[in-house]
This record gives C-alpha cells, structure tokens and sequence, in this order.
C-alpha cells in the first residue's frame, strides 16, 4: 500500500481528470455497483478517467479504441502481475493469469496445444456425461438455486475433464476439493479493508490454508502420474509432457500453478454465463420457444454432438451466449498497470499508473449497444454482428492474453444450456429481483433460485411481446 502512494506521489504528469480525493462512499459502491459508477464517470468525463478507489488512483479505459489499446495495439506497455488483482497470486502462484512478458509467451506456447479444438472436442463426451448426472436433480416440481447447481457442477467439469481427477475419486472426496475451493475464492469476496489483513485469523489465512490442501490433492496427481507414466486426454497429462521451442518443460510447481488458474479461471465464469443465461431466459419465453424450434429442428434424440457444441452448431443458442456475455461478461475488468506513461485521446496517464479496461462498462454504451439493459439476441445475428466495431465486444479479452479457455468453457456452457432446455423449463419465483455482486467475477448476488416445469409447458404458452 504504501509503495503504492510512493508511486502514486512519483507521478511526473497529473492523472487523467477524475475523482481523485479519497472516499469511502466511493470505495463502497465501487465494490457494490461498479457499473452504474464507472457509466456515470463516463457521461462526466468521457473514455478515459481517474478515480480513487480505496487507496490508488485508479485510471478507467472504457469503449472500444480503449479495449484495443490495452488489449491489443499497446499490450506490452500493460502488466497484470502488478494490478490491483495481484492478490490472486497468493492463491494461484505464477499461473498464465497472473504473469508477464516473456515468461508468460513461453507459457502460454507450451499450454496452447491443450486447448486446440480435438483436445476440447475429446473433453465433450465427458461434459455431457456431468451434465446429465447433475440433471436428475433439475426434475420437475424442485425448487433449487441454479448458479449454487451450475458451479458445483463445473468444478466437477473442471477435476474431470482438465485434469482427469476424478470428483467421486478418494483422494477429492476425501479433501472436499470443491468445498475447499469455495473457501479459497471466499478471499476474493470479503470486504476491501479486510483483504489487507494478514493475521491468522483473516480472510488471506483462511485462502492459504485452503489453498495448501488443494496443492496436496494437485501435487499427488502430478506425482502419481508421473510415476505411472498414466496419459488420458486431459489437460493435466498434455502440461505434464508439454514444452516450448526450447525443449523447457514445466515443473511440478509450475504445473501446480497452471491447474489452480485454470481451476480459478473456468469455472466461476462459466457458473455466471450460464446463471445470468438462463435469468434473461426465464424473462423472455420467446426466446426460449426459438430455441426449443431449433432443438426441434437440429438435435437427435434431444443430445448435442460434440461437433455441435464445439462448432456452435445451433445458431439460435450461440445469439442468446453472445448476448449473455455482452450483458454480464463474468470477467468484467481487465486490470493492469501502466510501465511507461503513455498518452490517450488527448490525456496524458503515469508511469506505474493503475489502469483498468472494463468489458461490462464498454458493453453498455448506448452509442455502441443502443438500450444496453435490454437483452436482445438479434444483436449478434450475423450482419448485426459484423457491424460491431472492433473492440467493442470483449468478454473474452484480447490479443496475446485473449481468454485460452474460450473454446473450452463455451462449449461447456452450450452444452449445460442443451441439456437443460431439452428436458425442463426454469421460471424465477414472482419476487425475485437480481442483484449483481463481483467477487471478481461477477455473479448473481443471492444466487438464482429456479422452479423446474416441464419443458412443454412453454412451447404451450403464448408467445409475449420483448421487453
Ligand atoms: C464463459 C467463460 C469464460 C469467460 C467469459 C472468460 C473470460 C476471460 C477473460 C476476459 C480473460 C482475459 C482477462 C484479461 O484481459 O485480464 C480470460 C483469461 C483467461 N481465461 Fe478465461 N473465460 C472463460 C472461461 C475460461 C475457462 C473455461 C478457462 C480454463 C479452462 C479459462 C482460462 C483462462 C486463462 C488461463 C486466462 C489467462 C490467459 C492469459 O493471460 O494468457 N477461461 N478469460
């Protein structure tokens, strides 16, 4: 904290304008509703600006030159290592999340191969087959918490189709892996001023002791296999004899490292994608009656291929994913830190200056998404869609950082979201309002509670006006 005052009194040019004196009020809806305070911001002082959260100056890059600045054209004049998320490295080490420059090429060559498409296509059997397990609880006449179901299913997704650990397995049950997990991530959810901490009894304790048991569970597996000389088609296996242009390969604590980020990385933000899908679904059954015509039209026997769902084969789906994402992209901040000042748009920003993009502001500016609130899928059919500017659309990232588990984790969405609607029909309760917490991801703040109808029940229904 204090290093970064220093920084911060070292500036040898002014902050972008802003709102720069500290407060806490501003600290607080910062952490509560940053997309009304970063919009508001916007209208006031345009795409690029200052605000001070907590402690730092905090600069904001909004729209889509911003995006692509930081994201693509001017990438290398940006660390993430040292950006206000740099917390996460207490819990995911040196992961290709949380590194730089040429560790983080080199790391990212040796782990791109497990994500080309026949790796992610073989991985598909075994998402429908967690999938269907995790179904014959969404039987109709429950009640249940949709993004509580969706998250305990993609860790399970997560163990088993990345990392081959099976989640019934001894060794998992045995730790609670997914419960220890949760606990973990909890950190990232606690207030502000008590992430600071760092006695035993605080949040960061709690993180790393939860944190250790998952390194036993990871280090075991890795050791296991190494001794065994045990392959499968897992992401695990493919890290464990991967290696760059050099011949280097990883090592155990690397491959620890990479396991915990793709762990963090995958599953929370698939749980959210499909939680605020399936809210927006609820509130638009002609939508939903368009994607049963197609189910209709384009499954067999009510089941994806995998072709299908790596390919996004149902093209009523992949509009109603898009928008998803564009509304609630669950990776709504991109944060980074300046090297060299630099100049944008006629302002000047600091060496060493905290500077964030932010896809979930970007996606809800009316003069490049008109009546943002509104979920509208016919955004994203195809001429709508060539007809978005270039980094307007992010929520996947871009450039050498884009998002390595987007093939993965869009086909897991597309499967979970198959499956469900072939079988069932979720409705909200008459009194639920959603609320939007971010922990860094963000989610549905009091989960998503569901009643499961038949799926003919909508199909019956008449078709409403859009909202
Ligand atoms: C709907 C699902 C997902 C969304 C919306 C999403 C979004 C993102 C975004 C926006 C970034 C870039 C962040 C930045 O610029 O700072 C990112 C990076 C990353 N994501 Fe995802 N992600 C998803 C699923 C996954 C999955 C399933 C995995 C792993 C299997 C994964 C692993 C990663 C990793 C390792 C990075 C860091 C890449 C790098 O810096 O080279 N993500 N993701």
């Amino acid at each position: 904290m204090l290093e970064d005052l220093r920084d911060e009194r070292s500036a040898t040019v002014p902050f972008p304008p802003g709102e720069t004196r500290p407060s806490l009020a501003r600290t607080r809806r910062f952490a509560n509703e940053p997309l009304e305070l970063l919009l508001e911001a916007y209208e006031r002082f345009g795409p690029l600006f200052t605000l001070r959260i907590f402690h730092s100056n905090t600069v904001f890059m909004l729209g889509p030159e911003a995006n692509h600045y930081i994201t693509v054209s001017h990438a290398s004049n940006f660390t993430w290592r040292e950006s206000h998320f740099r917390d996460l490295i207490g819990l995911m080490g040196d992961g290709l999340l949380t590194i730089d420059g040429d560790f983080h090429r080199r790391s990212r060559l040796i782990m791109l191969p497990a994500f080309h498409r026949e790796h992610i296509l073989a991985s598909a059997d075994t998402v429908v087959e967690e999938v269907e397990h995790a179904l014959e609880q969404l039987r109709p006449g429950a009640q249940l918490d949709l993004y509580a179901w969706t998250r305990h299913l993609a860790v399970r997704v997560a163990m088993h189709a990345l990392f081959g650990l099976d989640p019934d397995g001894q060794a998992a049950r045995a730790i609670d892996a997914a419960g220890l997990f949760e606990e973990a991530l909890s950190f990232y959810s606690s207030d502000y001023f008590l992430r600071v901490l760092r006695g035993p009894r605080s949040p960061w304790a709690r993180m790393q002791r939860a944190a250790r048991k998952l390194d036993a569970l990871i280090y075991s597996e890795i050791g296991r296999r190494r001794a065994t000389g045990e392959r499968g088609h897992d992401i695990l296996s493919l890290l464990l004899d991967g290696h760059d242009e050099d011949g280097n390969t990883l090592t155990d604590l690397q491959i620890r490292d990479e396991v915990m980020t793709l762990l963090f990385a995958g599953h929370d933000t698939t749980t959210s994608t499909v939680s605020f899908m399936f809210y927006e679904l609820a509130r638009h059954p002609h939508v939903v009656a368009r994607l049963l015509a197609e189910q209709d039209a384009l499954l067999v026997d009510g089941r994806p291929t995998g072709a299908q769902l790596l390919a996004g084969e149902l093209p009523q789906l992949e509009m109603v994913l898009d928008e998803t994402l564009r509304k609630y992209p669950p990776a709504w901040i991109g944060p980074r830190r300046a090297v060299e000042q630099f100049e944008f748009q006629g302002h000047t920003v600091p060496a060493r200056a905290f500077v964030n993009y932010c896809s979930w502001a970007s996606h809800h500016l009316p003069d490049v998404f008109p009546q943002p609130e509104q979920f509208r899928p016919e955004r994203f059919a195809p001429d709508a869609a060539a007809a978005i500017p270039k980094g307007a659309y992010v929520p996947f990232g871009g450039g050498s950082r884009t998002c390595i588990g987007m093939r993965f984790g869009q086909l897991e969405v597309r499967a979970i979201a198959t499956l469900i609607l072939s079988r069932a029909t979720l409705a909200l309760p008459d009194d639920f309002r959603l609320s939007i917490r971010q922990m860094p991801t963000i989610s549905p703040r009091d989960g998503l509670p569901v009643l499961v109808r038949p799926r003919s029940a909508v199909a019956a229904e008449p078709l409403p006006a859009a909202a």
